[in-house]
C-alpha cells in the first residue's frame, strides 16, 4: 500500500522483494543474507534493512527489482455474482467485472446476490486492515424483511442476539419506511459470514433483499455494476485511520 501514500515511506527490504512478487519473505531473507541483493549500489545483508520503494534501486543478481503496483478498486457490485478470485461451479465471479490483468482479490465478501460497496485490490496489507476484527469496520446495510420487524425485535438485534454461539449486534438499527417495517437500514462492525442475514434468522426473520451502502465510509457512488479505483487521498485516509 505504501506507494499510493502521499508521505514518503520505508519497508523492510525483505518485505520489499517478497511485495514484489517474485518470491516469499523468508526465500527474500536468503537471498539478502547470501549476499545477493545491493540498494544503491551497495550490498546489503541486514535482514530487516529499511528501503524506500520510491526511491531506492534495488537490484537482485544485478538485476532490478521493480515495486510491486498496488491497485484498489471499489465496486458496486450487482446480484448474481460470487464473491471470489475463482469459482468452481464456473459463475460469474467479482474480479472477472474488473478489467485487469494484475492478480486483485475481494476486501472480505458479500454474497451472491447481495449488492453494493465492495473493494478489491492486490494489496494484502490493505485489505487485512479493513478485515480484521479489531478495527470494527463500519458496514452499512439496506435490509429488506420478508415480515414486518417488531419494535421489541429491533431492541433485541441492538442489545445482542447469539448467533453461532457468540453474540453478535448491530450498531444503529432503522426503519426506511413510514409505511412498512420490513426495510431497515442497519450499521455492523462484525464481517462474520452472512452476518446481517444470520442476526435476523436469529429472531426468525429471512432477509429477502441486502444492499451494502458504505463499507469503511466507501459509499456507492457509481451505478450498480460499475466500478472506479480509489484515489490517493481515500486510500491514505484508511491507512491513517486503521493503521496501527
Ligand atoms: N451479511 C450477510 O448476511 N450477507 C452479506 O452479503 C453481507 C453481510
Amino acid at each position: 500500500m505504501n506507494q499510493m501514500m502521499n508521505k514518503p515511506v520505508s519497508t523492510r527490504l525483505n518485505k520489499f522483494i517478497a511485495d514484489s512478487g517474485i518470491c516469499s519473505r523468508r526465500k527474500a531473507e536468503e537471498m539478502i543474507l547470501s549476499n545477493r541483493v545491493s540498494v544503491n549500489g551497495k550490498n546489503v545483508t541486514q535482514l530487516f534493512y529499511k528501503v524506500n520503494p520510491q526511491k531506492d534501486k534495488v537490484f537482485l543478481d544485478g538485476e532490478k527489482i521493480e515495486p510491486k503496483r498496488h491497485l484498489y478498486f471499489l465496486l458496486n457490485k450487482p446480484a448474481g455474482v460470487v464473491t471470489t478470485t475463482d469459482d468452481e461451479k464456473k459463475r460469474k465471479t467479482v474480479v472477472e467485472l474488473i478489467n485487469t490483468n494484475e492478480k486483485i482479490f475481494p476486501v472480505g465478501r458479500l454474497d451472491y446476490n447481495t449488492t453494493g460497496v465492495l473493494l478489491l485490490t492486490n494489496d494484502g496489507e490493505f485489505s487485512n486492515l479493513l478485515t480484521h476484527p479489531r478495527n470494527k469496520i463500519p458496514r452499512e446495510y439496506e435490509v429488506k424483511l420478508d415480515r414486518h420487524l417488531t419494535d421489541a425485535d429491533m431492541e433485541k438485534l441492538e442489545t445482542g442476539v447469539f448467533i453461532d454461539g457468540k453474540r453478535g449486534r448491530f450498531e444503529k438499527i432503522s426503519f426506511t419506511s413510514r409505511n412498512s417495517k420490513k426495510f431497515i437500514n442497519v450499521v455492523a462492525t462484525e464481517g462474520r459470514n452472512h452476518f446481517v442475514k444470520n442476526m435476523f434468522a436469529a429472531l426468525s426473520y429471512t432477509v429477502v433483499a441486502l444492499n451494502r451502502l458504505s463499507f469503511a465510509g466507501f459509499k456507492a457512488d457509481i451505478p450498480l455494476g460499475a466500478y472506479r479505483t480509489l484515489t490517493r487521498n481515500e486510500i491514505s485516509g484508511v491507512i491513517s485511520k486503521y493503521g496501527k
